[in-house]
């Protein structure tokens, strides 16, 4: 099989790259390598281009043609919630009009199965324990929006054309499947956690007062290793003749509070990594974490890795990169 994806060069689309060509599949991938680096789709074909931009359609559309592409996997987009803030027109350019000359290429090359990633910030501030896919999405920030029309546009193309689609909403990816794939963004906790160290800092918890056991904020933390294979789990879902859902959650179904993940940082660095409480940032739910049934029950897949392995993880792949710290 041959399969085409986007963002193939950042965080998590190198994983998915390497795991599929470890499991012998042909990679092709386009990347604006905005965020993303080339050495990191290994010998996949890499392609250069901004999905978004007005010549992209062609070039995508006869990319899958001469490829003989079979499916896609969609991973490139902007993803800074702040940065969606302050450029909502720019993220909806970018995030949407990239899909949209993305199904337009596979409409006109005969390509109909997609993976697109998507986020648990199309949910929104949910006030449930357990976060399942049936709850009525509501995102907060621009970035979610997009998410959640990609959702709608993909699912419109299938109305309209029989593009077959999932669409994985993932919780909090962290940690590293290879020491080079570490996350090179310092966006999420853990990376913001290992830099506030690398400099010589404390670590800072956003408000120490929510309604949860420790008054710290709870995330659902996935290996994106674990991730990587709910790609794979996924394109097999695509050939199912029935196909009931369209959107799985991506998550472990369990919580760890912000001071967990600190500790464990922690305990794997053998660094002292007491925090210092700065006040709450505006638009963090105290408690985040999905349902992961639906995932496990329609595609088997379900998470193996827990926080320990996630988080020792990244301290190696940390270690491995530019900025190592002395311990
Ligand atoms: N990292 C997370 O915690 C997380 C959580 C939920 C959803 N997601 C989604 O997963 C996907 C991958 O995220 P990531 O963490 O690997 O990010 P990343 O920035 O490391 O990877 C994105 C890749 O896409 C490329 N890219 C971005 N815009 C492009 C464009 N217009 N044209 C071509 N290439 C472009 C970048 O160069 C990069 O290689 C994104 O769609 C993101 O929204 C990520």
């Amino acid at each position: 099989m041959t399969i085409l994806v986007t963002g193939g060069a950042g965080y998590i689309g190198a994983h998915v790259v390497r795991l599929l060509q470890e499991q012998g599949e042909r990679v092709v991938v386009v990347d604006d390598l905005s965020t993303g680096r080339a050495d990191r789709v290994g010998g996949a074909t890499l392609v250069e281009c901004d999905i978004a931009s007005p010549e992209a359609t062609g070039l995508l559309t006869t990319t899958l043609r001469d490829e003989q592409v079979d499916a896609v996997i969609h991973f490139a987009a902007r993803k800074q919630v702040g940065e969606s803030v302050e450029k909502p027109a720019w993220y909806y350019q970018q995030n949407v009009g990239g899909l949209t000359n993305l199904l337009t290429a596979m409409e006109a090359a005969g390509v109909d199965r997609l993976v697109f990633s998507s986020s648990a910030a199309t949910y929104g501030m949910p006030a449930v324990s357990s976060v399942e896919e049936k709850l009525h999405a509501e995102p907060i920030n621009p970035y979610g929006e997009t998410k959640l029309v990609c959702e709608w546009l993909a699912r419109a193309a299938a109305r309209a054309w029989g593009l077959r689609f999932v669409a994985l909403r993932y919780f909090n990816v962290a940690g590293a499947g290879w020491p080079e794939l570490g996350d090179p963004a310092v966006l999420n906790l853990v990376p913001m956690v290992l830099d506030r160290l690398a400099r010589g800092e404390r670590p800072a918890i956003f408000g120490d007062d929510y309604p949860t056991p420790d008054g710290t904020c709870i995330r659902d933390y996935i290996h994106v290793r674990d991730l990587a294979d709910a790609h794979i789990s996924s394109l097999a879902y695509l050939d199912r003749a029935e196909r009931e859902f369209d959107v799985f959650n991506v998550g472990t179904g369990e919580g760890a509070s912000v001071r967990e993940v600190i500790e464990e940082i922690g305990r794997a660095s053998g660094l002292d990594a007491t925090p210092e409480i700065r006040p709450r940032r505006a638009g963090d739910p105290p408690r985040l974490v999905a349902s992961p049934e639906r995932i496990s029950r329609e595609l088997g897949w379900s998470a193996e890795r827990a926080l320990p392995e996630i988080v020792s993880s990244a301290w190696e792949a940390w270690q491995a990169g530019p900025r190592r710290i002395e311990v």
